[in-house]
């Protein structure tokens, strides 16, 4: 795709911002409502760019909401506390005091929820002068760039996911984890929900029907092995699946709304903002279970 509008599109265009994956998507204003057809067209920009962004976008809790319905039914965070108006909304916020941030780790959202969130709508609200990017790498590459013998014996295998007291957490359960960390980001009890699912490692794409990895900093494991057995082949696979040619790098401002495909990505936030604060509202969209 080229920086024009995209001969597919009639109502948006779609810029690419690298190789591999992301687009900002112009010609469009999210604050109004969106017809079916041009949602149409968002959705193929999504599928064929894993990662959208629209800037200058100017939404209230209750249009951000809006448009996240028209992707499928919400999915809540099972640890983190919603708006109090808005229980779908996760603040997400840094403040000069956090010394660690939300999402700095490569990973794909919930992964230990037994039907992680299929989508990610993260909107700026507020943005350090600089820094705070968000990179998002493409797993449908990762995949397709192994060679025939590792994506055989990769095929079979199962990742399992840790919610609650992974190593992620450094054996803490999350409340404990981001309570000195993160001022504003209120974690609750999970009470029964489940907070460690198995996985496929390689899963495809209910809409696109190509296979990717499907991997993340939740994963502990492969199902059926130890610990010590799983790790070398999770340092190759974290290694190749974030290789920076797979990746691209967003530069956020207020006013810029992202949405990204969980199934085929893993995204980092970027923590280099010391003295910035950094204000973000998210909203996941329900997903299926990975096949
Ligand atoms: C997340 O991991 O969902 C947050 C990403 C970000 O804040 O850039």
């Amino acid at each position: 795709m080229d920086g024009s509008r995209n001969a597919r599109f009639q109502h948006i265009e779609a810029h690419r911002i690298a190789g591999a994956l992301g687009a900002e998507i112009a010609g469009v204003d999210l604050a109004r409502d969106i017809d079916d057809e041009v949602l149409q067209e968002i959705r193929a920009a999504l599928h064929e760019n894993l990662v959208i962004f629209f800037r200058d976008q100017e939404l209230t809790p209750d249009r951000q909401l809006a448009f996240a319905r028209r992707w499928g039914e919400i999915h809540l965070h099972p640890f983190i506390e919603g708006l109090p108006e808005h229980p779908e909304i996760i603040e997400i916020r840094k403040a000069e005091t956090d010394k660690r941030n939300f999402g700095g780790t490569w990973h794909s959202d919930q992964m230990f929820a037994p039907q992680p969130a299929m989508g990610t709508m993260l909107y700026a609200r507020q943005v350090p002068e600089a820094g705070g990017d968000t990179m998002f790498s493409n797993q449908y590459l990762a995949y397709e760039t192994l060679s025939d013998g590792m994506r055989r014996m990769l095929e079979p295998l199962k990742t399992v996911s840790v919610g609650e007291g992974g190593k992620k957490y450094g054996g803490k359960s999350r409340r404990e984890f981001y309570a000195d960390r993160l001022t504003t980001v209120k974690v609750r009890d999970t009470g029964d929900l489940q907070t460690t699912s198995a996985h496929p490692l390689v899963r495809t794409h209910p809409e696109t029907g190509r296979k990717s990895l499907y991997l993340g900093s939740h994963v502990q494991y492969f199902e059926g092995m130890t610990e010590e057995e799983s790790q070398p082949l999770l340092d190759f696979l974290t290694r190749h699946s974030t290789r920076p040619e797979f990746t691209c790098r967003f530069a956020w401002r207020t006013g810029s709304l992202a949405f990204w495909d969980n199934r085929c990505t893993q995204h980092f936030a970027i923590n280099d903002y010391p003295a910035g604060t950094r204000l973000m509202h998210r909203i996941t969209i329900r997903g299926d279970t990975p096949v």
